[in-house]
């Protein structure tokens, strides 16, 4: 069926529709390796761009019960990343090193994630259709969320935010909370960072409805 046909029944506003078929797999993948999310007990949480880790690391080891998944495209950061998760020894962690576009169109199903974080997301200042909530791309990560799921993304930059909430409550009709985050938080080098100097980051809290209909709810490409 053609996707940019199916609009009717959709539950946002965005027209152009991100395209599955046109992604390469990530350059290191084996599908087999992801097979368990399609029967794990666990709740599986997703972040993406997740730097050196220290986010990730620290979830997993505060929340056993559930699997991070954490994806960090630039190799410099990644091996860091692995550098740090390795001594923690930690079962319910996966760093992953790709483009997290690619990886969760091959890897992720439909309906899988309980929760999802884009912790300090770069602006895109010169190229505001790369910034997450206005990209096609967004449809397809909210077909891979359960009902209920929560999508959290913290900025320092609060233009960042000001149109992520609007496209997310316009656009994609989502209900989304927006809070200030505490001066003494400390889930990401950027948010230590930016907190130390002062500066004012917040973050969106959006969550999937039940009954939330997207272009890409059974389809894997
Ligand atoms: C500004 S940094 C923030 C890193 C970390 N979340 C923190 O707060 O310290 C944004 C990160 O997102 C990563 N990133 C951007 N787009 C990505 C993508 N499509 N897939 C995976 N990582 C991505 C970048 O490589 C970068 O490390």
């Amino acid at each position: 069926m053609n996707k940019n046909n199916q609009t009717h029944n959709l539950s946002h506003h965005k027209n152009r529709a991100f395209k599955p078929e046109k992604i390469n797999p990530p350059r290191i993948f084996d599908s087999k390796s992801w097979q368990w999310l399609t029967q794990s007990k666990n709740e599986i949480v997703l972040e993406i761009g997740a730097g050196k880790g220290l986010h990730a690391i620290q979830f997993a080891a505060q929340n056993k019960d559930k699997t991070i998944i954490a994806i960090e495209r630039t190799a410099e950061k990644f091996a860091a990343f692995n550098k740090n998760a390795q001594p923690k020894n930690l079962a319910n962690l996966y760093p992953v090193h790709a483009d997290a576009i690619a990886w969760s169109v091959f890897a992720l199903p439909a309906q899988s994630i309980s929760q999802a974080f884009i912790l300090y997301p770069n602006p895109e200042r010169n190229n505001a259709n790369q910034q997450w909530l206005n990209m096609p791309y967004f449809e397809f990560l909210l077909s891979r969320l359960k009902n209920d799921a929560t999508i959290t993304i913290a900025s320092n930059i609060m233009e960042y935010l000001d149109n992520a909430q609007a496209q997310s409550t316009e656009v994609w009709q989502l209900p989304t909370t927006r809070e200030v985050v505490d001066k003494t938080s400390s889930r990401t080098h950027f948010e230590i960072k930016y907190l130390a100097r002062g500066e004012p980051c917040e973050q969106l809290v959006i969550t999937k409805p039940a009954g939330y209909v997207t272009r890409f709810d059974n389809d894997n490409p």
